[in-house]
C-alpha cells in the first residue's frame, strides 16, 4: 500500500470515528446527553460554554464556515421581499396535553409535538421538535444572535425538522434539515402569562438531569406577535455538534418578559456542579461570505433588493444600486436649497428695480410705497 493510500484510509477510519461518535448526540441541546462522558462523571455531556473556543477540536463542524450565532449588521442586510410572513399550526396546546420541561445541563428544553409546524415563510414544510433558551446572568446579557452589535437579555430557539425526512436525527444531517426559529427577550414593565407556564416550573428541575411534565398552553405566546419581520441565513445549531443545516429565521420584533421573570430565568436553574446555569450563549460566528436577508427594508428608501423564491434560494440580487436614502435627502434639499435661492433673488431684483424707479428722498417711504404697490397689486 502507498504512503498516500495509507493515509487516505487512515483519514477515512479518522472521519467515520468521528461520524459515529456524533450520531451518539441529539438536537440542539436535546433531551439525551450521552452517558459516555470524556472528562466528567456519569451523565454529563462532553462538553461546556467554559469550553466553548475549543468545541471544534471534538466536533469539527463547529469549526466551519457557516456557523451560528451571527451578529446581524441591518445596513449589511438584503430586503427580500419573497420572504412571506412565518406561519404556525398547532401551536395552541389544550392544558390536559403533558409536555415534558428538562434541564439538561446546557438550558431548559421544553419538548414539543410534531403537530405543531411551521407552514408558511419557508419553501417547505416543518415540524416542531422542542424549544429552549439563552440568556446571560444577573449582570449581563445572554441572547446568542446579535444585531448591530447589540446583545439582548435572553433568546428563545423553537427547533423544527423537514417533514421530508423521517424524524429529527435524520434531517439533523442533511442541509435543509432544520429550521430554527428565533427571537429576543427583553425586560418590560408586566408579566407575560405564556412564559410564566415555563418560568412557574423551573425551581423544580434545578438540578441539571430533572425534568417535569408541565400542562400545554398556547406556545405561540412565546414568540413575537408579529411573524412578518424577521431575518434569514443559513446557519447551525449553536451547540456540538454544530451540524451546518439550519435555516435560520430571527424575529425582528422582540418579547417582553417582567424583571422578575427575567431573574427567574437567569438563577432558577444549575448544572452538575450545582454551579448556576448561566451565560450559556455561544459568541458569534464570522459570516464567511454568507448573506443575511431581511424580509422588510431595514433603512428608508433602500434600493438593495433581492429576488428569490420563498426560501431565500436561488437568490440573484437584481439592483445593487448603491443610492442611498442619505443621497436621495441630500439632491432633495440640495435642489429646494437652489429654488428658494432663486426665488429669494428674483425677489430682491424685483424691488431694486422698483425702489430705484420711485426717486423718493426717503428710505422709509420708499419702502411703505412699494408694499403697498404690492398689496393692491
Ligand atoms: C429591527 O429592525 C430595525 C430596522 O432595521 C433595527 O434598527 C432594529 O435593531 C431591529 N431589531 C431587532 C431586534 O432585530
Ligand atoms: C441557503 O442555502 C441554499 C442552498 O445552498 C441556497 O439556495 C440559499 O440561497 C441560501 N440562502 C441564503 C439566504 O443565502
Ligand atoms: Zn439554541
Amino acid at each position: 500500500m502507498s504512503r498516500a493510500a495509507l493515509r487516505f484510509s487512515l483519514l477515512l477510519l479518522a472521519a467515520l470515528g468521528r461520524a459515529g461518535a456524533d450520531s451518539e448526540h441529539d438536537q440542539e441541546h436535546g433531551d439525551e446527553d450521552s452517558p459516555h462522558s470524556r472528562e466528567k462523571g456519569p451523565g454529563h455531556s462532553h462538553w461546556s460554554y467554559e469550553d466553548r473556543e475549543h468545541w471544534g477540536v471534538d466536533y469539527k463542524d463547529c469549526a466551519g464556515t457557516m456557523q451560528s450565532p451571527i451578529n446581524i449588521d441591518t445596513a449589511k442586510t438584503i430586503f427580500s421581499p419573497q420572504l412571506r410572513p412565518i406561519q404556525i399550526s398547532g401551536y395552541s396546546l389544550p392544558a390536559n396535553e403533558k409536555l415534558k420541561l428538562r434541564n439538561n445541563g446546557h438550558t431548559v428544553v421544553l419538548e414539543l409535538p410534531n403537530s405543531l409546524a411551521i407552514t408558511g415563510g419557508y419553501a417547505q414544510q416543518y415540524r416542531a421538535v422542542q424549544l429552549h433558551l439563552h440568556w446571560g446572568s444577573p449582570l449581563g446579557p445572554g441572547s446568542e444572535h446579535t444585531v448591530n452589535g447589540h446583545r439582548f437579555p435572553a433568546e428563545i430557539h423553537v427547533v423544527h425538522y423537514n417533514t421530508k425526512y423521517d424524524n429529527v436525527q435524520k434531517a439533523m444531517v442533511q442541509p435543509d434539515g432544520l429550521a430554527v426559529l428565533g427571537a429576543f427577550l427583553e425586560v418590560g414593565p408586566m408579566e407575560n402569562p405564556y412564559y410564566q407556564e415555563i418560568l412557574q416550573h423551573l425551581y423544580k428541575i434545578r438540578q441539571e438531569g430533572k425534568e417535569v411534565s408541565v400542562p400545554g398552553f398556547n406556545i405561540a405566546g412565546l414568540l413575537p406577535a408579529n411573524l412578518k419581520l424577521y431575518f434569514h441565513y443559513n446557519g447551525s445549531l449553536t451547540t456540538p455538534p454544530c451540524y451546518q443545516t439550519v435555516k435560520w429565521t430571527v424575529f425582528n420584533q422582540t418579547i417582553l418578559l417582567s424583571y422578575n421573570q427575567m431573574s427567574m430565568l437567569v438563577t432558577s436553574l444549575t448544572n452538575d456542579d450545582s454551579k448556576p446555569l448561566q451565560n450559556n450563549y455561544r459568541m458569534v460566528q464570522d459570516l464567511h461570505g454568507r448573506r443575511v436577508l431581511a424580509s422588510f427594508q431595514t433603512t428608508l428608501f433602500s434600493v438593495k433588493q433581492l429576488s428569490s423564491d420563498s426560501d431565500g434560494s436561488a437568490a440573484a440580487e437584481h439592483s445593487s444600486s448603491s443610492f442611498h436614502a442619505g443621497d436621495v435627502l441630500a439632491v432633495l434639499f440640495g435642489v429646494l436649497f437652489a429654488v428658494t435661492a432663486l426665488a429669494f433673488m428674483l425677489y430682491i431684483c424685483k424691488h431694486r428695480s422698483q425702489n430705484t424707479r420711485l426717486d423718493s428722498p426717503t428710505k422709509s417711504k420708499v419702502i411703505y410705497t412699494a408694499a403697498t404697490t404690492e398689496a393692491t397689486a
